[in-house]
């Protein structure tokens, strides 16, 4: 069997139908429901397969939970079963907040393998109710606020400890911090803008806005290939996202990118540099200059990034860098493809094309993990982890 082989048998042992639609779970034993952007990292590996039914599926289970205001949550519990068995504060059979909008960047993906408009057709009106949701719910002058480290999909970094004013915590002091946001957010009335103004966790991450405008891109030619007259609000908003972005997120001190929060003065998060720093290349935000800068002095940086199995989530010479901990120090690989797909975007194909080798040799290595040790390449967290397949698409 090849490796691809191996993997198809994973994917398709990972995919439910439930209802008549079909999705595929992050991991059989550990995480059993639909996630949002995980669903969209399994959308593109299924569309790099071939399996653009599959990939379709993913999108239409996710939409089919979509709420009536337009937000997608970032779980759907299609099944019962005991894990993550959380209260949200709502009788829909889904979490309350929602993740990086990956989607509108899945379905482009799915199009480009295909060149059928259809689809785009019956999923566009949904789409564009999401990304307008983000907008009015979630944004202060064209960034957005994420309300929980949920949302980010990098659950545990450690740049979130400052904001909960937490020191070196363990895994159970960060679940009671997780709980006791998401416990004050039920008791807003999940009201989002409400909350964002009581500054519990109003944090403009680096990853959801970098998503975000990637997204956007994706939104206005898909808007474009059907004709919408939707590509007008896309048109207008992109300049001022990424005017935004460059004026906000960049920190003219570090002269990196970065998440920030403000109860009162704005707060960068960048005590610890975490693999965040790199997103950028994925929006494309950067300048040519900058983004060489950036490779050459942090991700190729031996002391920083450049470990024998790349890319660590924070940089090993940090006093925080714990190799083996979620999003704490370990190696993820759909942030090696975020950057890989940046690196290529920006012509820098050599570095590209050795972190694709890296990742490859990794999974190889020690089986498709969530996570790995960024000195060693030991596999942790959950094993058969759907998303570790964008390893194939990098
Ligand atoms: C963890 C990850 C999150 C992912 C989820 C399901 O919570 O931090 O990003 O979506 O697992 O795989």
């Amino acid at each position: 069997m090849t490796l691809d082989d191996k993997y198809l048998a994973i994917l398709s042992s990972n995919q439910r139908s439930v209802k008549g639609f079909r999705y595929t779970v992050p991991s059989s034993s550990a995480y059993p429901y639909q996630w949002l952007w995980d669903s969209c990292f399994h959308s593109i590996i299924y569309t790099k397969f071939g399996e653009l039914d599959c990939a379709k599926d993913e999108i239409r289970s996710l939409l089919s939970a979509q709420w009536e205001n337009g937000m997608i949550p970032h779980m759907v519990y299609w099944v019962k079963s005991d894990k993550h068995n959380l209260q949200w504060g709502t009788d829909k059979n889904t979490s309350s907040i929602t993740q990086p909008p990956m989607i509108a960047y899945a379905v482009r993906r799915i199009y480009e393998a295909n060149k059928d408009k259809e689809f785009i057709r019956e999923v566009f009106d949904r789409l564009d109710k999401y990304y307008r949701w983000l907008h009015t719910e979630r944004s202060d002058n064209y960034v957005l606020s994420i309300i929980h480290p949920w949302e980010s999909g990098e659950d545990d970094l450690v740049c979130w400890d400052s904001v909960y004013g937490v020191e070196n915590p363990s895994r159970e002091v960060l679940r009671k911090c997780k709980l006791a946001i998401l416990d004050k957010y039920i008791k807003s009335g999940l009201d989002s803008r409400e909350f964002m103004r009581k500054n519990i966790f109003n944090v403009k991450c680096l990853m959801f806005n970098s998503v975000y405008l990637k997204n956007l891109y994706s939104m206005l030619y898909l808007a474009k290939v059907i004709n919408s007259a939707e590509a007008k609000y896309y048109e207008n908003i992109i300049p001022e996202v990424e005017r935004s972005h460059k004026t906000n997120l960049h920190n003219k001190d570090t002269g990196l990118y970065s998440s920030y929060y403000r109860p009162g003065e704005k707060h960068y998060l960048s005590s610890s540099e975490d693999s965040s720093i790199f997103l950028p290349l994925f929006s494309g935000i950067l300048t040519n200059s900058e983004a060489t800068k950036l490779v050459n002095d942090f991700l190729l940086n031996n002391n920083k990034f450049w470990t024998k199995y790349p890319i660590p989530t924070v940089s090993i010479d940090a006093g925080s860098f714990q190799p083996n901990r979620y999003w704490r120090g370990s190696t993820w690989i759909n942030m090696n493809w975020f950057i890989c797909k940046g690196l290529k975007e920006y012509g820098i194909r050599e570095v590209a094309e050795t972190l694709k080798d890296r990742s490859l040799e990794l999974v190889k290595k020690s089986g498709l993990f969530e996570y790995f040790n960024p000195i060693n390449g030991r596999g942790l967290g959950a094993s058969n982890f759907s998303w570790s397949g964008l390893v194939f698409d990098m």
